[in-house]
């Protein structure tokens, strides 16, 4: 493959591990030079047509065009059997043999970066830097839980009275059912696991139905690096497969990343057979994600953080601003800049390193936003001319009345705007806590006060201030949130993997 300069290490968060090194995005060579080599990553959609996949055609792809691509009911049965069969060996072997292998996987991703970039480009629609950006968060993921599963998976002896002897020890609890969105089908496919991995469990996996390949493609990777094939069982599909491998008895937890219905709907099911143990259930959903803006802000920022927030990635991040709600003293003004910003943005291609906005994932989404987008009386709108034909939902400024008006979360490049009055803070972060999500907020202000009172205020899993309001960190910004947008722990967080865990204490009469 091309070989592509290195940018230095980022410093080091925490002194026994260290996050992705990448390449330098910036510098335009470099970009040139990586746009041609994932251009030229060889890609075959899974599923029927073909065709289809490609974002400009113009019915695009949809999710009946996907289906032919689905494991049968049989194979996910014989996949929780095999990983079940591959439990007690992975389980029992040293929890360092395991976080190894991770930081092996961790290297191996970075070395097939390429491929790996191509694939998340042509079947993901996403940007050359989003795509780049799931290569670090998903090696990241894996050398983070890796440290962690050193720490926490240590036995800790505990105090107790004279003569007995106490302690305390996580392990695994079996097999995972695991289930990730399209939106970032690398980053928290991994994530969620090498979670599960690290920590003892064996995972049956199933990625969003529009994303197999990479999917695939990062679990041979991912048996490469040493994890026997029946501990990391790979299925395929949509809701029913879903339904097949979270309605197994057998199963012993399940993460899932995607919607709050589908979340519901999965807890619901888990309750249901009386015979069924009671397992964790991990769910990172969505949100109406709101930032504020007073008048003390810089306004040129406040441009470049809303543009990023809200129509980076198509806006399909769970993290994706959804909701500006500016001082009314300084909204004019502000909506002219926002407006005028809009202006020089280009939509295009994924695999164009001069597009900043690509396509929807499929038609169906398509669909959802743009007759969203054509019904609703706003009181004004801002857009921009997408490209002729295709998936293209063009970046949308909505006026709104009131934070009220807004009342679920439009999963695409659509920005919902309205105003606060000057003396009316707390209130305005009271409304917007009433939605009941509670993933990310932001707030733009030169007020230490107004940042601490949001802090105290903001019932929500991660809070920006004067920066954008997506691409958490692993192991510096943990992400994940509460409410109907999840039920915690957070990915990347120093909390994560004992949920996946199954927490037992000895006490010996000595
Ligand atoms: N973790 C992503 C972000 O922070 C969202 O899923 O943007």
């Amino acid at each position: 493959g091309t070989r592509l300069p290195e940018i230095p290490l980022p410093k080091d968060i925490m002194k026994d591990w260290r996050n992705s090194s990448g390449i330098d995005l910036t510098d335009r060579e470099t970009l040139m030079a990586t746009a041609e080599a994932v251009n030229a990553v060889p890609f075959t959609p899974e599923g029927t047509d073909s065709v289809h996949a490609d974002p400009h055609h113009p019915s695009g792809r949809s999710m009946a065009s996907l289906d032919a691509a689905r494991t049968s009911d049989d194979d996910v049965h014989s996949a929780i059997t095999s990983a079940q069969a591959a439990y007690p060996a992975w389980d029992s072997r040293p929890v360092e043999e395991r976080a190894a292998i991770m930081e092996r996987y961790a290297d191996l991703i970075e070395e097939n970066r390429i491929e790996l970039m191509g694939l998340i480009v042509k079947e993901a629609f996403r940007s050359i830097p989003d795509a780049l950006g799931e290569i670090r968060e998903a090696a990241d993921f894996c050398r983070y839980y890796a440290h962690r599963a050193r720490c926490d998976m240590a036995l800790k002896e505990l105090p107790g009275p004279t003569g007995e002897y106490n302690a305390m020890k996580l392990e695994g609890r079996g097999t995972w059912a695991t289930i990730a969105p399209w939106n970032f089908p690398l980053a928290i496919f991994v994530g969620q696991n090498a979670a599960a991995l690290v920590t003892g469990n064996t995972v049956v996996a199933k990625p969003a139905p529009q994303t197999p390949a990479i999917a695939r493609r990062v679990v041979e990777i991912g048996h490469q690096a040493g994890i026997p094939e029946d501990a990391f069982k790979l299925v395929i599909g949509g809701a029913d497969v879903g339904a097949e491998l979270t309605g197994d008895n057998r199963i012993g937890g399940v993460a899932f990343t995607g919607s709050t219905n589908t979340a519901r709907r999965i807890a619901s099911t888990l309750l249901i057979d009386e015979e069924r143990p009671i397992i964790p259930f991990i769910a990172e959903t969505g949100g109406i994600n709101a930032m504020i803006v007073d008048s003390t802000a810089l306004p040129e920022q406040v441009a470049a953080d809303v543009l990023t927030s809200s129509f980076r990635s198509a806006g399909q991040r769970c993290s994706a601003l959804r909701l500006l709600i500016i001082q009314e003293d300084v909204a004019d003004s502000m909506i002219e800049m926002l407006s005028g910003a809009m202006d020089v943005l280009s939509m295009g291609d994924p695999g164009d390193p001069s597009t900043d906005v690509g396509p929807v994932i499929d038609r169906d989404a398509y669909d959802k936003l743009m007759s969203y987008r054509e019904t609703m009386r706003p009181r004004w709108i801002k857009t921009i001319e997408p490209p002729e034909e295709g998936l293209f939902v063009p970046p949308t400024m909505i006026g709104l009345d009131s934070i009220d008006d807004l009342t679920r979360e439009w999963f695409g490049p659509l920005l919902h705007v309205t105003t606060w009055k000057a003396g009316k803070f707390k209130e305005t972060i009271e409304q917007i806590n009433a939605k009941g999500f509670g993933l990310t907020m932001g707030l733009h202000s030169r007020m230490q006060r107004s940042a601490d009172v949001m802090r105290h205020l903001g019932r929500v899993g991660n809070l920006y201030v004067n920066r954008s309001m997506i691409g958490a960190v692993v192991g510096s910004q943990p992400f994940g949130g509460e409410g109907l947008s999840g039920t915690g722990p957070k990915a990347g967080g120093p909390h994560y993997l004992a949920r996946f865990c199954a927490e037992r204490a000895v006490s010996i009469d000595t």
